[in-house]
């Protein structure tokens, strides 16, 4: 073999990796984010919208997403530097399909009052249309074209538009993920003209992902794989891709991945607008408890705060949306409900979770990457 390495040029050969690895861990973090739904009917008795700003940033997390879009709460957001993820909902979709003016009087009552001092980042039209609402599939596409065109009518070009769908109403299937791809009709009638809008326009795909739907579904997963715990049997090995998963989260966000690709659009950015583990549910849910909710935000947060990224993309989601910030209650004592929220609706924290927020720990991605390096630097230097 030809290839030598002297210690001097395997020094500085680590030396460049380590210093090549730095920057690009520390910028590059995914944002962990919250949503936060107003309830009105609880505001006399609970956390009035205007103290959600502070609770948000004493949580050191820097994004929201606002499903109803409430424009006083955009409102209480302004000067926060904390970015906001706007939701139009479902039953707008036909009119703002229709007619480009029914966009720009939804931007005027819920953005222009308030921007740029509130940060709003991404506007979502429609939430899981899919699920409820398939009869408004063909107006979709026309109505993001109309709140794009709106924003651009108004000189604003860096909040972007997309609309959410639910990873179990577009996925065929979460493993292995290099076989996933995104259900027929919807993915030539609407997925892959939407990813052709989101190249175009630099936006990003947004999906509900919840790895405690599908561990229900799915018997033979273990609880631990879905909860980000360490243990030897918590993997799945993607023979196509010769790639190990560590956490179902990574195989379900790789599975999107995959999906576009085979779209032919694999470099879109994925926010994941939803995602939790609920702390109580009905008699049948018996993993609903505050112990796994907490071991799961936890297993999230470290997770995606140590910048490692799925094995599809090293640089990750770009977003991830907590659901939820404050349990919901049920007025009328039937307690169907399942409760999401990382506090009470008191405002009393449920979990002891450290969100990185403002925290960046880039550091632990160069390492990592750093010891991969010299793995192979010291394969490539015993094999001579
Ligand atoms: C606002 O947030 C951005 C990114 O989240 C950060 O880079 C910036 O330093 C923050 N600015 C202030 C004034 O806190
Ligand atoms: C769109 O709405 C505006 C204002 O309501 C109206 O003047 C216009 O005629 C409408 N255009 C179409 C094509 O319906
Ligand atoms: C998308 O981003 C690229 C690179 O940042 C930029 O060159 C391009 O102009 C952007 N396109 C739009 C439509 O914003
Ligand atoms: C808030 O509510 C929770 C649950 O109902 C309760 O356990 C807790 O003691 C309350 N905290 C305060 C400060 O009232």
């Amino acid at each position: 073999m030809s290839l030598s390495l002297n210690p001097t040029s395997f020094s500085f050969f680590l030396f460049s990796l380590y210093f090549l690895s730095l920057p690009v861990g520390t910028s590059s973090l995914p944002v962990v984010g919250i949503t936060y739904t107003h309830d009105p009917r609880h505001d006399h008795d609970h956390t009035p919208p205007s103290h959600v700003a502070s609770t948000v940033h004493s949580l050191k997390l820097s994004a929201v997403r606002l499903p109803e879009s409430d424009p006083s709460v955009v409102r209480d957001f302004s000067y926060s530097n904390i970015s906001l993820l706007l939701n139009i909902p479902n039953s707008l979709i036909p009119a703002i399909a229709s007619n480009r003016s029914n966009a720009l009087r939804w931007l005027y009552h819920h953005v222009i009052p308030f921007y740029p001092r509130s940060k709003v980042s991404t506007i979502s039209v429609g939430n899981d249309i899919l699920d409820t609402s398939s009869d408004l599939a063909d107006f979709l596409l026309p109505a993001i074209r109309n709140v794009h065109l709106g924003l651009r009518d108004l000189g604003i070009q860096k909040i972007s538009v997309s609309t959410t769908f639910s990873f179990i109403n577009i996925m065929t299937t979460s493993f292995p993920p290099s076989a996933a791809e995104f259900q027929e009709p919807v993915s030539e009638l609407l997925i892959k003209p939407l990813l052709q809008f989101l190249d175009d326009t630099n936006s990003s795909f947004l999906v509900n992902l919840y790895p405690y739907n599908v561990y229900r579904l799915n018997s033979e997963i273990p609880i631990g794989f879905a909860l980000f715990q360490q243990h030897p049997f918590n993997y799945r090995d993607d023979l196509t891709t010769g790639v190990r998963y560590r956490n179902l989260f990574d195989m379900m966000v790789d599975s999107v991945i995959s999906a576009m690709a085979v779209a032919g659009h694999e470099s879109i950015p994925v926010i994941v607008t939803e995602t939790g583990w609920p702390s109580s549910g009905d008699a049948s849910e018996i993993d609903a408890s505050p112990a796994y909710a907490e071991m799961y935000i936890n297993g999230l947060v470290t997770h995606l705060s140590s910048g490692l990224g799925t094995p599809l993309r090293r640089e990750g989601v770009a977003e991830t949306y907590i659901y939820e910030l404050f349990d919901r209650e049920t007025r009328q004592g039937t307690d169907s409900g399942r409760h999401w929220g990382i506090m009470y609706p008191n405002m009393t924290r449920k979990y002891n979770i450290p969100f990185s927020g403002s925290v960046r720990t880039g550091y632990s991605r160069g390492w990592v990457r750093m010891v991969g390096g010299l793995f192979t630097i010291v394969a490539l230097w015993l094999l001579q």
